[in-house]
């Protein structure tokens, strides 16, 4: 295979951020950041005390991508607001099972602060000494994930929080608090053990991951992405808002094709197997699963009720620049690669023969050589959603 790639997850995760960026369904990401505006701008009871923090819970938020996104709109938004004296403080608490992208998201702080956006935010870091654990296997990294279910209940304790920041962002003449909590474990337990605090639940790139169970084989694969769901709802106070963006479903294209020869196994194949591997049912179509269950869930009382407001397309679009030969970005062409990379490894893994595993390699090579010359094309298919619980789980 490619041996000389240097798979680096935060990397990709980076890399992965500028290419959401760009592909976000609009409607979505304009409400939540209008509803967070207004909701924030509730800044003192009505007995003048100042009124509670907003509380975002990120789970499986990677290196904070949504938090440093969802911070200058915020500010664009308050400061348009000259009506408004006292902004509440923003709660965000990022959860994630690796503990090295914790630190990086909030390591990321100090150097955002410094963004024009920040007019010169004051930032204060408290961090936990470094302990090892993460897992360093690929698959569990961007494809799967073994930990959840496995601890279900037990209160999330202090030394699992490995980082924190307090920022204090300029807005007119008042100092906006936002209280940024890294903590790091596994989502459901998290959200079992704090129900009904969060005023928003953001789970980006996230419920893909629970398509298959590692240790069964349910005979509907959508039954754990449903139980998942319904434990990570448990997070979230009736009435506030749920935001899952870029849930893949389950279709990849590259361009140009390649010619047929009879070294290499044929692409559709290939992301057929790489599809088959994320759920006999669904393949893929994490998207679509979840949708269809955030539907049934509309109206209905059990397990809980939600309304679903916008819902949308965010297809990864990745293309050589007009004049070819070359990508708008380095992370681009490092997203391809990292992308190739988890196909190409996918499908080795469920290699029957040599001969099968020599046809993935020259894929993989082609596919490679591709992106070296700034001539691939890549597009999947991604969908947002954003909803409201109307009444919390049973
Ligand atoms: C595809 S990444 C998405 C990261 C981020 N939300 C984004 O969109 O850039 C999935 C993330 O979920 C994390 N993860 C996987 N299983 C998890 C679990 N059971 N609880 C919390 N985080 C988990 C992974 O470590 C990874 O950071």
């Amino acid at each position: 295979m490619g041996d000389d790639f240097d798979f680096n997850y935060i990397k990709y995760l980076r890399a992965k951020e500028h290419v959401d960026d760009r592909v976000l369904y609009g409607p979505a990401w304009e409400r939540l950041g209008d509803w967070l505006a207004e909701s924030l701008s509730d800044g003192r009871s009505a007995g003048g005390a100042m009124s509670e923090p907003v509380r975002v819970l990120d789970i499986g938020c990677g290196i904070g991508s949504v938090f440093y996104r969802l911070l200058p709109v915020l500010l664009r938004k308050m400061r348009a607001r000259e009506d408004v004296s006292t902004w509440r403080p923003l709660e965000y608490v990022l959860v994630d099972v690796k503990r090295a992208n914790l630190e990086e998201a909030v390591n990321r702080c100090s150097a955002w602060a410094r963004a024009p956006v920040a007019d010169d935010a004051a930032v204060e870091m408290w961090r936990v000494d470094g302990r090892t654990g993460d897992s360093g296997d690929l698959r569990n990294d961007i494809h799967g994930a073994t930990c959840m279910h496995r601890a279900m209940t037990g209160a999330p304790t202090a030394d699992r929080v490995v980082a924190s920041a307090h920022l204090q962002l300029p807005v007119h003449r008042t100092l906006w608090q936002v209280h940024l909590q890294a903590w790091h474990g596994d989502a459901c337990q998290y959200c079992a053990a704090t129900p009904a605090q969060a005023h928003v639940l953001i789970a980006a790139a996230f419920f893909d991951l629970f398509l298959v169970d590692a240790t069964a084989v349910p005979a509907d694969d959508t039954a754990l992405l449903a139980s998942v769901l319904h434990c990570c709802l448990q997070a979230l106070r009736s009435g506030g808002l749920f935001y899952f963006p870029i849930h893949y479903n389950g279709i990849t294209g590259f361009e140009p094709t390649l010619p047929d020869a009879a070294t290499c196994t044929p692409e559709r194949q290939l992301l057929e197997r790489f599809h088959a591997t994320m759920g006999a049912g669904t393949r893929g179509r994490s998207g679509d699963a979840l949708r269809r269950l955030l539907a049934e869930w509309q109206g209905t009382h059990r397990p809980c009720r939600v309304r679903l407001l916008e819902t949308g397309r965010s297809d990864w679009r990745v293309v050589p620049s007009a004049e070819g030969g070359e990508y708008a970005s380095p992370a681009d062409a490092y997203f391809l690669r990292c992308i190739l990379f988890l196909i190409a490894s996918t499908c080795r893994a469920t290699a029957k023969s040599e001969a099968d595993m020599r046809g993935v390699d020259s894929w993989y090579r082609q596919r490679l050589a591709a992106v070296d010359d700034g001539v691939l094309a890549y597009t999947a298919e991604n969908v947002d959603m954003l909803g409201v619980l109307e009444r919390t789980p049973d």
